[in-house]
């Protein structure tokens, strides 16, 4: 039985998924080719990702293409109720919703572990934190899986090692057909859309501090630009930094950043990126937004140290942290993915393309039973997918010639 917040959200939730389901051309092109192949049949799938429209339709392939289905969300705020219920009421298993405290999220990661996965889909490695410690006699069973994000491969790679990784992952973040997109497009795109339908406020004239430039944070900082702010980068990386500069941003340290910032959005994967000592140099007014998978980057409790009252803001999603100088952070939805907990999640044709890697990672794993290890996604997959949307959009692109093969493999 599905844990829900409320089962009589279904109706909007089925409106979002139609919805999305128009957009989706990988998963649609994938949708007529399972209805046939059932090529996850006897397959127990255990899923931990935001819980909104597109995972709902992911979820829903794979329960189409014959697998037994639980999910979960990757995030205490992800999860949007009315799609829970739409999708609970489809046949599969869900265990989520929106505002679960620390002891629900860790219960709903593990009742969806209880199917005894033969797959699983993960964002941020929390099924395989479980399956590695206190589900470890669960590992066996688990045919391999597959990896969402930058945090969850970082923690991937750490664990493969280690020699400690039980089973095959493949660590869909890398493809091109992610990371190139998902990450940079997509985060740039939700970031903005969650900061400016949480606040509505103006970001031309604006100075927005991006902290990190990898994928996530260029995609930031462009999409900052072109709504007219000044941006400014901090990083770690030199050669990062270099090419934030080349990109025509200012860098700095956040020292120095602080006391400039109308906007922050810390996409690092790091923790205490912005502290207590930079708070008390903010202007009155700045928004602090993270879009890095945990709520660790702004340092949320020495904020609340700092403060002397924590005041509501204009919805559940903006709170105002008063500090003994007077002026008023607004933090926005506790420090937690701005672009899923006061948003959508990153657009529509952006997840049709990671969702079809996932999808065929996994039936990758069935048909390439791999040793446990890290991999990355099969090259011929990340083409299909690139080739499936340049269909739907009628787009056509040049070919080789013989020739011009031989001219190209010859010394
Ligand atoms: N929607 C579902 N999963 C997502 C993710 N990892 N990032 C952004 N939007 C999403």
């Amino acid at each position: 039985m599905s844990t829900l917040r409320n089962p009589d959200l279904a109706a909007p939730g089925h409106d979002k998924m139609n919805w999305v389901r128009r957009k989706m051309p990988v998963l649609n092109a994938l949708g007529e080719r399972y209805r046939h192949d059932l090529p996850f049949k006897g397959q127990k799938i255990a899923i931990s990702l935001h819980l909104e429209a597109k995972t709902a339709i992911l979820a829903e392939l794979l329960h189409k293409g014959g697998a037994d289905v639980s999910i979960t969300s990757s995030n205490p705020l992800s999860t949007q109720d009315d799609v829970a219920a739409a999708l609970a009421s489809q046949g599969v298993d869900v265990h989520a919703f929106r505002g679960a405290d620390e002891k629900e999220f860790d219960d709903f990661q593990h009742k969806v572990l209880d199917i005894e996965p033969t797959l699983i889909i993960d964002d941020g490695g929390e099924l395989t934190d479980r399956l590695h410690s206190s589900r470890r006699q669960l590992a066996a069973n688990v045919k391999g899986g597959a990896e969402e994000t930058t945090t969850g491969v970082t923690r991937l790679k750490a664990l493969a090692a280690q020699k400690q990784l039980l089973y095959p992952m493949v660590a869909v973040n890398d493809a091109d057909m992610k990371h190139l997109f998902d990450n940079q497009y997509g985060t740039g795109q939700s970031t903005w859309d969650g900061i400016m339908r949480t606040t509505n406020l103006l970001i031309a004239g604006s100075t927005v501090v991006v902290a990190g430039y990898g994928w996530c944070g260029r995609g930031v900082a462009d999409r900052s630009r072109g709504l007219g702010a000044r941006v400014i980068v901090t990083e770690v990386n030199p050669i990062r930094a270099n090419e934030a500069l080349m990109d025509g941003h200012q860098v700095m340290r956040m020292d120095e950043a602080a006391s400039y910032g109308d906007f922050f959005v810390t996409v690092t994967g790091n923790r205490d990126v912005i502290g207590p000592q930079h708070f008390t140099k903010m202007k009155d007014g700045a928004v602090l937004a993270n879009a890095g998978h945990f709520d660790v980057e702004v340092d949320v409790k020495g904020l609340r140290t700092l403060a002397t009252q924590v005041i509501a803001g204009r919805n559940e999603n903006v709170q105002g942290f008063v500090l003994p100088t007077g002026q008023v952070l607004w933090l926005l939805a506790e420090g937690r993915l701005v672009n899923l907990a006061a948003g959508d999640g990153h657009p529509v044709e952006i997840m049709d393309l990671t969702f079809g890697l996932q999808a065929l990672s996994l039936e990758y794993l069935l048909k390439h039973p791999l040793a446990p290890g890290l991999y990355p996604v099969d090259p011929a997959v990340d083409t299909w997918v690139a080739e499936i949307r340049l269909k739907a959009l009628n787009v056509a692109i040049d070919q080789l010639t013989a020739d011009q093969a031989h001219y190209m493999a010859s010394w």
